[in-house]
């Protein structure tokens, strides 16, 4: 695997570093990503399964579709990406972690501060009235659960096409692009805005960018370093040889 001796030196000597993971850093943990030829974009209609008004006029069906993602991803494991991720975390003063990822799998791994750009597929909340949920899902049942205060129906806290992100995380992984000195883009085809929009953010405040994808894409182009390989396989490679780097300083 080719990693630019270069790239290993910038690393070792950036004080601030901020990475955007998309749905390719769970893909070697078993759970299908979405604009891959097999990703479940290809299988299932987005606006009937991922927005309000399908929610809206049939909440059952989402309801079983989340099931059945959920039941995939609650016995995943994070893979070594996920891990050297959250090791990443302790090279640095000032890291952030962003992700678009709703399978909790960075947290699973280690990652102590992670921003959840399009929510959590764990979490769940009143489509009514928007009190959390915090009772256990049976993945098992067909039936939609209703919320303790009002009688409405419960939604899982992601967030559908069409909805706004949550404003304070969008901010502050904004203000953390912008700060980078190294910006990560990894395991995502960057098609979904605001988070695409990241890496440029941080390449206009001077940052060097990253993109780690087998396939390339918009944002493996314009990166200052593309590096063609799955994260798995990457990330315990990269940071071999960055920690002894970073410890003898
Ligand atoms: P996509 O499915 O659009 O893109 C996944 C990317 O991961 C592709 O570019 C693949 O080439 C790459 N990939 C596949 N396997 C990989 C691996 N092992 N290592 C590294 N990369 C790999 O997923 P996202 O970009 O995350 O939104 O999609 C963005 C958003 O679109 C999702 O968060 C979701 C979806 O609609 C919501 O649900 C709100």
């Amino acid at each position: 695997m080719d990693i630019p001796q270069q790239l290993i030196e910038i690393l070792a000597k950036a004080k601030s570093v901020a990475i955007l993971t998309g749905a390719g850093v769970s893909a070697e943990s078993g759970i299908a990503t979405f604009r891959d030829p097999d990703g479940l974009w290809s299988r299932f209609n987005p606006a009937e399964l991922a927005s309000a008004s399908g929610f809206m006029s049939n909440p059952e069906l989402v309801w079983q579709w989340y099931n059945y993602r959920r039941n995939i991803i609650y016995s995943a494991k994070p893979n070594p990406g996920h891990h050297a991720i959250a090791e990443m975390e302790d090279l640095y003063h000032d890291f952030t972690l962003i992700t678009q990822n709703v399978d909790g799998l960075h947290q699973t791994a280690g990652s102590k501060k992670v921003y959840e750009l399009h929510g959590s597929i764990i979490q769940n909340h009143c489509f009514d009235c928007n009190k959390p949920y915090d009772e256990e899902i049976d993945v098992s049942s067909k039936k939609l659960a209703t919320c303790n205060s009002c009688g409405g129906k419960i939604r899982p806290s992601v967030v559908w096409f069409g909805e706004m992100l949550p404003e304070k995380t969008l901010r502050e992984s904004e203000r953390a692009a912008g700060n980078s000195d190294v910006f990560f883009s990894m395991g995502t085809s960057g098609e979904v805005f605001p988070a695409a929009g990241l890496p440029a953010m941080a390449k206009a405040n001077n940052a060097i960018t990253v993109d780690i994808n087998p396939t390339p894409t918009q944002l493996s182009k314009a990166a200052d370093y593309y590096l063609p390989y799955t994260t798995g396989e990457i990330l315990p490679t990269l940071l071999d040889r960055l920690k002894p780097i970073i410890s003898n300083q």
